[in-house]
């Protein structure tokens, strides 16, 4: 075993990369799941104590497909083992490669499946440095104790910031002004275009995109009414309404920020259309399946609905190129012969800020975890935290304790553990797999060793780690 290296973040590089992160204002008071920033729930202590791994080498990171500078150079600062490649790589490379490393950053494209994970013997936590984690074995990388973290809100900004472009562009026919033009022709008209001050915007889901946006319209004179299952502190002087049907007839631009979920399939509909105000406006930046399409075009085609602006889809593309059309969705050629529709592909959280704060959030999470074990945001594993050790501990050691969550194992645990004095612990499961940190004091190098080799021996055991 080589001697382990001081692997601690820099707190004043940290809170300069910080700045970047796109958190929503509201995420303190209802981070609506489980994911939201870990930096917003983890308080920095002054004096920590650098924390090394035991029984491990020096920590090797692999970057697939070209991750983000900014969560590099936050990997790169810890004095990890970084190799970065700029493409993701065919299945026998990765696993070739995914044999030796302790953490592997990736996006979209790489696959990490149970015959390429089965391989990575070292493998301790997986980055990735997008929005989406299907492209991973989830259950299979926790019942091995990997962890896997995202980044799932740090494009909220970006997505608030086109819908309040969009609204502007709806009321003004931005959009048609713009291809007449292109098309040679001069079209000066002032009829049915509006100014936005005064109007009533309604927010369908007032999470981490829809706070940000009641913001950022009440900036500009909108009144702001919204409508959540949940109910919610309203921003400013924003206004929580009781019903979907309310929200529709007060409303004179109606934005959707749900997720995708049975319950919001079709959400706006024939119904829906039916309560909106005549010649107000509909966007979607949330999901394909939110908006009943046929129905908009009909609401569109009647007048009821004066514009709309459309970021997703039910069926989109897998990759760049001339697509949207009748095959993709059978409505796609109705849908183009609209006037005042401002149709995009998928391009809400797509910005530099954004692919930074991924960047960011990932990296640091990553960080953390190796660390200090600290599962806060992890997708498929128990979110447990302890507060950090301090210099004032200098002989405690960290134990972290992934197992089976079976009957009778906390008992084994506490046998082991037990003789030594246990400062603080604290253990969570999900599903089929649990999560036990504690910290120890007074314990020399050759206890540390005895701890790790007894939890190493217990049946229930996945992976120990133990950080000193
Ligand atoms: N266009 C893009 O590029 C892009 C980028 C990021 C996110 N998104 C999508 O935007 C949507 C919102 O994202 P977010 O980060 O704000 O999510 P979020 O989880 O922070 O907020 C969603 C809100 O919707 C509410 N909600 C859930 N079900 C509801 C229902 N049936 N009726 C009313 N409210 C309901 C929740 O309580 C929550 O407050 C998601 O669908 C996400 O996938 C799109």
């Amino acid at each position: 075993m080589t001697s382990a290296r001081d692997i601690r973040p820099r707190q004043d590089d940290l809170a300069a990369q910080a700045q970047y992160l796109a958190t929503s204002p509201s995420a303190s008071f209802h981070s609506p799941s489980s994911h939201g920033s870990a930096l917003t729930r983890t308080i920095p202590v002054l004096n920590a104590k650098h924390l090394k791994p035991f029984a491990t080498q020096d920590i090797k990171v692999l970057l697939l497909e070209n991750v983000n500078v900014a969560g590099r150079e936050i990997l790169q600062q810890q004095g990890y083992q970084v190799e970065f490649l700029k493409s993701s790589l065919p299945e026998d490379q990765l696993i070739e490669k995914i044999r030796d490393v302790h953490v592997i950053g990736i996006r979209s494209k790489t696959k990490l499946t149970e015959r390429v994970l089965k391989e990575a013997k070292n493998l301790i936590v997986i980055g990735c440095f997008c929005i989406g984690t299907n492209q991973v074995d989830l259950q299979y990388a926790a019942e091995q104790g990997i962890a896997v973290f995202n980044s799932p809100f740090s494009n909220s900004r970006s997505v608030a910031e086109l819908v309040i472009g969009e609204i502007i562009a709806l009321a003004r026919q931005l959009g048609d002004r713009s291809n007449e033009m292109h098309n040679g022709t001069w079209n000066k008209v002032s009829n049915k275009c509006w100014e936005i001050r005064g109007k009533t915007l309604g927010i369908i889901g007032y999470g981490h995109i829809g706070a940000q946006l009641s913001v950022l319209a009440e900036a500009m004179g909108m009144s702001v009414i919204f409508y959540d299952v949940l109910n919610l502190m309203s921003l400013g002087t924003a206004r929580q309404v009781e019903t979907l049907d309310q929200l529709m007839a007060e409303a004179d631009f109606i934005t959707c920020h749900v997720p995708e979920l049975a319950e919001t399939k079709g959400m706006i509909g024939k119904p829906q259309f039916e309560k909106m105000k005549t010649g107000s406006y509909l966007i979607n930046a949330s999901r394909g399946t939110v908006v009943d399409i046929p129905a908009l075009i009909d609401a569109m085609r009647s007048g009821r609905v004066a514009g709309a602006a459309l970021d997703v889809y039910p069926n989109e593309p897998a990759g760049n190129g001339d697509y949207f059309n009748n095959e993709l969705n059978e409505w796609g050629n109705d849908l183009r012969s609209l006037k005042n529709l401002i149709l995009t592909p998928h391009i809400g959280g797509s910005t530099e800020e954004a692919q930074s704060a991924i960047g960011v959030e990932v990296a640091q999470a990553l960080t953390r975890y190796v660390n200090e074990g600290t599962t806060l945001g992890a997708v498929n594993l128990p979110e447990v935290t302890l507060r950090s050790l301090t210099m004032d501990e200098p002989n405690h050691a960290r134990v972290i304790y992934i197992h089976k969550n079976i009957p009778g194992v906390l008992r084994k645990v506490n046998e082991v553990i037990g003789d030594h004095n246990v400062d603080k612990q604290m253990t969570d499961s999900r599903g089929d797999v649990a999560y036990l940190m504690a910290d120890i004091s007074n314990v020399s190098a050759a206890v540390i060793k005895d701890l790790y080799e007894r939890l190493e021996s217990l049946n229930s055991r996945i992976m120990t780690r133990i950080l000193y």
